[in-house]
């Protein structure tokens, strides 16, 4: 298959007939919506979704409503041809790359805003971020029509945001989580990378081996988050990285936690660090299987 037999439809109204149609032959539907310039850890989201579903729809679209004015929304890398490459080899059925004012028509009102989630982590400094996220979401299921929608858990509270979302409101739509993909030496993938200098790209490895180094500490016994903080922060720091946040916090509500393994049987590891102007987000999940220690 070349990237010719991929349909590319620009309109709503056209990729809800599509799925439309679709669901009337009783065939399953997956969405794995990005902002485009693919690498493998979006590809790895959409053979999931082929593995799922019989028939994947990849959305591309640089969603502005989720980027604050002084953030990189006029320079977010785009390719569409190479994207479009890409997701041939995989089989994608259709590519929705709708343009900027087909999502957003003047006279366009409607807010998705989640009152507790985004009020952590990331949704800190990148104000409205989530609600924008809702929204474009939320508008490309009910125009994409997924039974299934795999996002990546590199963005672990947009993830949440997500799943929140659809139980909230009650959407007839299944979400997987698809664990990060990294490059070779730890580095998590992301369309960001590519801002990085050559010095900085070297650096960032400090952010995934600092969430190894702190699963490490939790499990030779330190259970207090405070002190995990400050040694990650000290780390990253000295590795040339600005610590934007470095939190222990519940994966369900993102709520900091007093003590490690008293609160929750799964404790969240997650960063935002900036290496120059390139902000870049990791994680890493770990079970605290062992039986709670006395206060
Ligand atoms: P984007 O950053 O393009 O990411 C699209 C999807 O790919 C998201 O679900 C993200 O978590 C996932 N992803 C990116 N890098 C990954 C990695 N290294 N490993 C695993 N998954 C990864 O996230 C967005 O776009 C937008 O906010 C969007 C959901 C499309 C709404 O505009």
């Amino acid at each position: 298959m070349d990237a010719g037999d991929i349909t590319v439809i620009r309109q709503a109204a056209g990729m809800q007939a599509l799925s439309r149609g679709w669901h009337s032959e009783g065939l399953a539907v997956g969405l794995v919506p990005t902002m485009g310039a693919l690498h493998k850890g979006h590809l790895d989201l959409v053979v999931e979704a082929r593995r799922q579903c019989d028939r994947v729809v990849v959305s591309i679209f640089v969603n502005p409503t989720q980027f604050g004015p002084s953030e990189d929304f006029s320079r977010y890398p785009r390719d569409l041809e190479g994207d479009l490459a890409k997701l041939a080899d995989i089989g994608v059925d259709a590519v929705f790359f709708p343009n900027p004012g087909e999502m957003y028509p003047s006279g366009f009102q409607t807010r998705v805003e989640l009152t507790r989630l985004p009020a952590h982590l990331c949704g800190l400094t990148r104000l409205n971020h989530f609600a924008g996220v809702a929204q474009v979401v939320l508008k490309l299921f009910n125009i994409c029509k997924p039974d299934v929608a795999v996002f990546g858990q590199k963005d672990f509270q947009q993830v949440r945001v997500i799943e929140q979302m659809v139980a909230d409101l009650n959407l007839d739509i299944r979400i997987v989580r698809h664990p990060i993909v990294r490059e070779p030496d730890g580095l998590a993938m992301s369309s960001r990378n590519v801002y990085l200098t050559r010095e900085q790209r070297e650096a960032a490895t400090v952010i995934n081996r600092t969430l190894v180094d702190s699963e490490a500490w939790i499990r030779e016994g330190e259970h207090q988050p405070a002190a995990i903080v400050k040694r990650a922060g000290q780390q990253i720091r000295e590795a040339g990285g600005e610590v934007e946040y470095f939190n222990v916090c519940d994966p369900v509500t993102l709520d900091d936690l007093n003590r490690i393994g008293a609160e929750s049987t799964q404790v969240l590891l997650v960063t935002a660090v900036r290496f120059g102007a390139t902000r870049l987000i990791d994680n890493r999940l770990v079970d605290c299987v062992w039986a709670p220690q006395p206060m």
